[in-house]
């Protein structure tokens, strides 16, 4: 009989789903692709504010994540306790903040162990404990984004895989 392979379900999780959660869900896809995993993983992204629900990711991070590769094709939505915990293995925070308000919806241990956050995978940038809001800074503050999200994937990998 033909094993099953395990899906990991990951989820990452920003403020308004428009920034850094879309650039780490489309930064990760991109690295299951390039590995040839894509098939093990199911892999979206949401923010805690729906404000910006059905828009696109943010024109800014679109164009530096374009000049590193990555075509970001994502819609805003909210987090969505009931359906998100239920679907997704992993809820990965950008920063301590979206930790809080994603803890603050959870309603049992097991839903609140899937929750961790981006930063934690971190390999070459361990001074870093967040992922911070690039949306009020300039550009430097996008590609920082980038850093650490690139960074993290190999390590959030590394430790699926382990
Ligand atoms: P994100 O960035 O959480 O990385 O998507 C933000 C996007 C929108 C807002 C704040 C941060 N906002 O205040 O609308």
């Amino acid at each position: 009989m033909e094993e099953k392979i395990k899906q990991y379900r990951l989820l990452f999780v920003c403020l308004g789903n428009i920034c850094r959660s879309p650039s780490a869900e489309g930064i990760m896809k991109h690295y299951v692709e390039r590995k040839g995993v894509s098939d093990r993983f199911f892999i979206d992204s949401a923010g805690t504010y729906g404000g910006h629900a059905g828009a696109l990711p943010d024109e800014r991070m679109r164009r530096h994540a374009a000049r590193r590769g990555y075509e970001l094709t994502s819609r805003s939505r909210q987090f969505y306790p009931s359906a998100d915990f239920e679907q997704f293995d992993l809820i990965i925070c950008m920063d301590s903040q979206n930790v809080a308000n994603v803890k603050a919806m959870c309603v049992n241990e097991q839903e609140s162990k899937k929750i961790v956050k981006m930063t934690d995978f971190s390999k070459n940038y361990r001074l870093y404990n967040e992922v911070p809001d690039p949306y009020y800074g300039g550009e430097a503050g996008f590609e920082l984004v980038l850093d650490l999200l690139e960074d993290a994937t190999q390590g959030l990998y590394e430790y699926l895989m382990r």
